[in-house]
């Protein structure tokens, strides 16, 4: 592990960022309101705030004519009061002008019909106009501001995707533009056709004009097209960003870049977007619910920090966006319970974020998110149980900035790959549309959370040799140098651990000949003949060390061909008796293969004996009560272990004898026990 101390996101501001989005545009008309403000983010312990987002109605009114005046006073407000601009390109929606002078901005969706005016993120991210006016303005706000005191980070648009659309526009120019990526991957047609396999029900092109995006009207089966249109398409905002920052890069080379990226959204690969950032920021939106249940989401959401933090290499990143309230979008407006914004916020900074920013700072009198949680009600003043919450937050970061710019170092890593996850997505067979890449990849890494260990997300293309244990669940495409580089891995001595679903295809969707799963049949030692899929009715187990464990939905069958050894069966049915679970030596390593679906008793028993085995280190040498987890992180000399309790009930951490520890919140030196109240985080340091 490489510990270590990263440098700060930027230099001025050397501490944990808190913040919001704040949108003055909204108040213009009232100069008491944006004065109030600022006194209330003060108040707040607010330090940075993000602003321009969605402001480009403000700033061009009418096609060239541009108005800065505002935002120049509110840099400067920003400034007189010591807090930091995160400041906003404003692609991330059109004034209604543009829509109407310029159609070719607007989307069309895959029944080729083009999109009315409305909503946001939803722009054609091919046409030239689009293009042109985005470089206009950014050129503009980049001129006027690289020398402001106030400006500590560029925010790129807002989460670049599409809600209805996929993220995906099918117009003639996207048409035009996919073609020709298709081109230069390709190069001739004979080889695109049979890259996505033409030859079956008469689909081979003879002219590039002929190929269209996938369509409900069009073609939807050829799994090729269909995965190369994704990795197309995701392709087109890499290609976007970098366009959007030439003149940010020009006239601020060291402000630093990010673009607030979602986690899981689907459409976008993060992993490729991810190496274009400076840093990494995200907007995390958990539905909390503030009962037993917490525990489930925290694991989800804990993933989803660990998978953004992978996309930017580890570095720390920003939480830019989360809700320090009720979430208009989900399920129930629920309210977060009353103590337990500081438990939900510090996850983040557990994670390796070094912020904690919210959406928004004073809620919006209309339109869409009025009822969206923010720091300021409509109320208007300090007064309320959410400004105080907040305000703690802000506090507590301050208590412990030491650990801004930490590392957050893993021994496991977990592979959780997007161009796998939309080639097993276009796929037909299995369990069609079900097969549940996501919650699979979660469950193998809950065992490790709960555990207190701190786990990496990475995908096919990032550096796996440093670590202990390498977990690829479902690795149904294999593509790159993946297998070479899994295959060095476990030579070396590492511990490779793979799943049903693995090998059948390559990147383009066609499967591998001679058997699954294809090229790694030898590291593996198996090959896999035959999956079954069952209803949910059908009822199978495996039987492991003596032990019996359910198995659902996947049922590989196994042959230990290649060298090797069964260390579980199934229990019933045509291939009762036959290996289930395997563990092959390879050069100084192991690979072990799981051949079926299992419920966590079946993980939580695999993995102790890894963990053991490995020796992985553990935030925490004992065993955490249910409901509680933790992380570390670390700058090479210190530890900094996170506890914190999603239980509902309170909670008491036995700590063992031996080590001494250090409260960074209370300030106390502690030995034996952590008590954790309801929604309790404690923050320690190892002494
Ligand atoms: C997203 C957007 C914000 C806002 C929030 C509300 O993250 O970036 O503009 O709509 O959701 O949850
Ligand atoms: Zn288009």
């Amino acid at each position: 592990m490489s510990s270590k101390r990263y440098p700060y996101i930027n230099s001025k501001l050397p501490c944990f960022i808190h913040g919001a989005d704040y949108n003055p545009d909204q108040w213009l008309e009232c100069e008491s309101i944006l004065q109030e403000d600022m006194r209330l983010a003060k108040l707040a312990n607010i330090n940075a705030l993000s602003i321009g987002i969605f402001s480009w109605s403000s700033l061009e009114s009418k096609d060239g004519i541009y108005s800065f005046d505002w935002l120049d006073s509110v840099m400067d407000m920003l400034a007189e009061n010591n807090i930091y601009a995160i400041l906003s390109t404003p692609s991330g929606a059109r004034p209604p002008w543009m829509s109407q002078k310029y159609p070719e901005v607007l989307r069309v969706n895959a029944n080729r019909r083009r999109n009315l005016f409305g909503m946001r993120h939803n722009h054609c991210m091919t046409s030239p106009v689009y293009r042109k006016k985005v470089m206009d303005i950014n050129t503009r706000l980049a001129e006027r501001y690289k020398d402001h005191k106030a400006l500590l980070a560029w925010h790129v648009s807002n989460e670049y995707s599409g809600s209805d659309d996929e993220g995906q526009c099918h117009c003639d120019l996207c048409q035009e533009k996919f073609r020709e990526y298709l081109q230069s991957k390709y190069k001739t047609l004979d080889n695109l056709n049979h890259s996505w396999w033409n030859y079956f029900w008469s689909h081979q092109y003879t002219d590039w004009s002929q190929i269209e995006s996938p369509s409900p009207i069009g073609e939807t089966r050829v799994h090729g097209l269909v995965l190369d249109w994704k990795r197309f398409t995701s392709s087109q905002y890499t290609d976007f960003f970098e366009h959007e920052i030439v003149p940010l890069r020009k006239h601020t080379p060291n402000i630093p870049i990010t673009t607030n990226l979602m986690g899981t959204y689907p459409n976008i690969n993060p992993f490729d977007i991810g190496n274009h950032l400076d840093f990494v920021s995200f907007d995390n939106y958990p539905f909390w619910r503030g009962d037993e249940k917490d525990i489930d989401v925290a694991i989800r959401s804990g993933f989803g920090y660990d998978l953004m933090r992978g996309t930017g290499n580890g570095k720390p990143f920003l939480l830019m966006e989360s809700c320090p309230s009720a979430t208009n979008w989900s399920p129930a407006t629920k309210l977060l319970r009353t103590g337990a914004h500081k438990l939900y916020a510090m996850q983040a900074v557990a994670h390796g974020s070094d912020s904690v920013q919210y959406f928004q700072f004073r809620k919006s009198r209309g339109a869409s998110e009025k009822f969206h949680g923010a720091v300021v009600d409509h109320e208007g003043s300090e007064n309320t149980r959410v400004f105080k919450e907040v305000a703690d937050v802000g506090k507590t970061l301050s208590q412990i900035q030491d650990i801004a710019a930490t590392s957050y170092d893993s021994q496991v890593a977990i592979v959780y790959d997007f161009e796998n996850m939309w080639a097993l997505d276009a796929s037909s067979g299995m369990l069609q549309n079900k097969n549940k890449y996501l919650e699979t990849v979660i469950e193998h890494y809950s065992i490790f959370y709960k555990n207190g260990i701190n786990v990496d997300i990475v995908d096919q293309t990032k550096d796996i040799s440093s670590y202990e244990i390498v977990i690829a669940p479902m690795c149904y495409m294999l593509r790159g140098d993946f297998v070479d580089r899994v295959k060095s891995y476990v030579k070396e001595g590492g511990c490779f651990v793979a799943t049903y679903i693995t090998g059948y295809v390559n990147d383009t969707d066609l499967c591998f000949l001679g058997g699954f799963p294809g090229p790694l049949k030898e590291v593996l030692g198996i090959w896999c003949e035959e999956l079954d899929s069952l209803y949910p009715e059908d009822k199978n187990a495996l039987v492991y060390e003596g032990k019996e464990y359910e198995v659902y939905d996947f049922c590989e069958m196994i042959h230990t061909k290649y060298g090797a050894k069964k260390i579980a069966t199934y229990k019933n049915d045509f291939y009762g008796g036959n290996p289930s679970v395997t563990c092959n030596q390879y050069g100084k390593g192991k690979s072990y293969f799981i051949g079926a679906r299992t419920r966590t008793d079946f993980l939580d028993d695999f993995y102790k004996k890894l963990i053991d085995e490995y020796d992985i280190d553990k935030a925490l040498e004992c065993k955490l009560p249910h409901g509680v987890v933790a992380t570390v992180r670390r700058d090479g000399e210190t530890d900094y272990i996170f506890i914190m309790n999603y239980s509902a009930t309170e909670k008491t951490v036995l700590l063992g004898k031996g080590t001494k520890y250090f409260d960074c919140m209370s300030k106390k030196d502690i030995i034996t026990e952590v008590k954790l109240p309801i929604y309790g985080v404690s923050v320690l340091k190892k002494i």
